[in-house]
């Protein structure tokens, strides 16, 4: 089943340059969350802090009632056990077929007979639609089919929270479409706790319980699907309709609540760089 998890005044920076500040939101336990928000805000460096791979300057996050920010390598290795993590290029290793990649976590976190592990690989793979895909390396599928191997590599641990960093970029709509289905019926199935980071407005509109947005170093929105959507936020309401009109630029420098809240345009400038 899924966990919940807790976030409460979570800050992080690089050097001088804040990613986000005072993040305060939970992640309903079984449902499925999406974080929203236009590139370069840190959706990506939130759920990388999420799985422990960056320490926050402050704040705390607990899964299932553990604080995590404080522990140390060895404990947080038993943490993300209980985490399945879909990176935005699928991640998987190019130099192993797709039954290996998504057999490492296996092999790398139990002592599952190999057996046992290919039970588990042969089922993943037909749950993510990709039975008999198993000896196809990497480089040999398409775009789609990469990120449903790393979405199966993500399900082998029976992973209480998945956490998906654009599943859907690099897909046509179509294509989205199934892998936002796929992802209601692994929720439905599994009972995982999802966090979803997409730019995908479709999927925005249909697959989450939850919505929330990241905007100039704050989350500025955390709620229940329908409220976001009929929200008169004008930052929401130009996400979620793709309009040019409105406060988000083309760039940072030019978003207009820049100004408004205090944190200056010169905060900014020169110290953004596109994301990994
Ligand atoms: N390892 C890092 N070191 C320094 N700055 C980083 C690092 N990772 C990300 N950043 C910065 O954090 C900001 C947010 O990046 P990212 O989370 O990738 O944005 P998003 O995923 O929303 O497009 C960017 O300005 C990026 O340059
Ligand atoms: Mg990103």
């Amino acid at each position: 089943m899924g966990v919940a998890v807790e976030i409460e005044g979570l800050t992080k920076s690089f050097g001088k340059q804040t990613v986000w500040s005072d993040v305060t939101f939970d992640l309903p336990p079984g449902e499925i969350s999406v974080l929203l928000g236009p590139s370069g805000t840190g959706k990506s460096v939130f759920l990388k802090t999420l799985v422990g791979l960056f320490k926050p300057d402050r704040g705390s996050i607990r899964i299932d009632g553990d604080e995590i920010t404080t522990l140390r390598e060895r404990d947080l290795y038993a943490v993300r056990r209980r985490l399945g993590v879909l990176f935005q290029d699928g991640a998987l290793f190019g130099s192993m077929n797709l039954y290996d990649n998504i057999a490492f976590p296996l092999r790398e976190h139990t002592r599952k007979t190999e057996a046992e592990i290919r039970r588990i690989v042969d089922d993943r793979l037909d749950l993510v639609g990709m039975k008999g895909d198993g000896d196809k390396f990497p480089a040999e599928i398409s775009g789609g089919m990469r990120k449903r191997a790393g979405l199966a590599r993500a399900l082998v641990l029976d992973p209480e929270l998945i956490l998906c960093d654009e599943p859907d970029s690099g897909l046509d709509p179509v294509r989205t479409a199934f892998l936002g289905e796929l992802i209601s019926e692994l929720n439905a199935t599994t009972g995982a706790t999802f966090l979803i980071v997409t730019h995908d407005i479709n999927t925005a509109r249909t697959i989450p319980d939850h919505i929330g947005m990241l905007y100039l170093r704050k989350l500025i929105a955390f709620a229940p699907r329908e409220e976001i959507l009929a929200s008169n936020d004008p930052v929401l309401r130009q996400f979620l309709n793709a309009r040019r009109e409105g406060p988000i630029g083309m760039a940072e420098e030019k978003d207009a609540a820049g100004d408004a809240d205090g944190l200056g345009v010169d905060d900014y400038r020169g110290e953004h760089r596109e994301g990994p």
